[in-house]
């Protein structure tokens, strides 16, 4: 008797079949070291099956079977995108909008009164993943000046992130309504267009606020002295993927497109106490350079 399964089924059955596939130690240091090279992503010994499990998902979609197959596909990436897709699936870009709230609080409690006399304000989110972070820092400065009734500045958010898929979905703007559930309903009624019909259940940000926005890829890897200085750098929950040489480089680089007195958030289960750094302490995840913050307007981004 013949057995009739619907594609769907049959789908689930190659799935449950598929044995992930060995990865010699070879591969997993070669992989380790593109990994490292490419984005300065620190993968140490022990992590074995994790990268195993996590790239046997992504080989079973290329069609893949053996981790020596999978090498020999990233040697011959001529345009970056198997690093890419590999780096997409050994980083995390869980993010949230308001994530780590104090940083918020910071920023408009001791950070804004310096700087809400410029004609223009420009902040950077570094690693900014799916774009809640440029967003939420977008909410709270425009709640800043129109709780104090004061004309809003041009205000610039650069957004970059080596992830082009993350960018891609930061770019859209769209978001399902529980990342919402820890933000008070006035603000989302407030900066959020409603989905209707087929994206009932979603929330746009609106274009007024999207345009603050501008995103970017960049890999911290790279130099980055062109994009100009800031009075407040973000790279929160990125650090946790460099080793503690590349973390001091990438300080030292942070450092320079800090305006003086300029503030550096990383993130709360991140620290800079192991490493040697050029910026003061102020408080947990709050970095600074030294020097004061000038109450006009810097030069910004570029
Ligand atoms: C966990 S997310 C952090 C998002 C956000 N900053 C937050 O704290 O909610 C980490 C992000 O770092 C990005 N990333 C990792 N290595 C990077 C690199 N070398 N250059 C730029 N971004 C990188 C990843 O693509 C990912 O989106």
């Amino acid at each position: 008797m013949a057995i009739i399964l619907h594609k769907s089924e049959e789908r689930s059955l190659r799935q449950k079949a598929y044995i992930t596939p060995e990865l010699t130690p070879g591969e997993f240091n070669y992989i380790c070291r593109r990994a490292y090279k490419y984005c300065g992503l620190d993968i140490r010994p022990g992590k074995e099956g994790l990268v195993r499990n996590r790239l046997a998902k992504l080989m079973r979609q290329l069609g893949i079977d053996s981790f020596r197959e999978y090498c020999s596909y990233l040697e011959k990436d001529a345009d970056g995108k198997a690093l890419s897709s590999m780096v997409d699936c050994l980083t995390t870009n869980h993010t949230g909008f308001f994530r780590e709230e104090q940083h918020f609080r910071f920023l408009t409690s001791a950070i804004l009164p310096v700087i809400e006399d410029r004609q223009q304000i420009d902040i950077w989110s570094a690693a900014c993943s799916t774009g809640e972070e440029p967003y939420s820092l977008a909410f709270a400065l425009l709640e800043y000046f129109h709780e104090r009734v004061k004309k809003v500045p041009c205000i610039r958010i650069l957004a970059t992130d080596i992830s082009n898929r993350a960018l891609t979905t930061a770019q859209k703007a769209v978001y399902s309504l529980h990342k919402f559930s820890n933000m008070p309903q006035a603000i989302v009624h407030k900066y959020m267009l409603r989905g209707s019909g087929a994206s009932q259940g979603l929330l746009c940000v609106k274009p007024a606020v999207r345009e603050l926005v501008q995103f970017r890829r960049l890999n911290l890897m790279e130099s980055f002295e062109e994009v100009g200085e800031f009075p407040l750098i973000l790279c929160r929950n990125a650090m946790i993927y460099f080793n503690e040489e590349t973390q001091e480089k990438l300080i030292a680089n942070f450092h320079q497109r800090l305006e003086a007195g300029g503030y550096f958030f990383v993130g709360h289960s991140e620290s800079l106490n192991r490493i040697t750094q050029p910026m003061k302490y102020v408080c947990p995840a709050i970095y600074r350079r030294s020097g004061e913050l000038s109450s006009r307007t810097h030069r910004g981004h570029n």
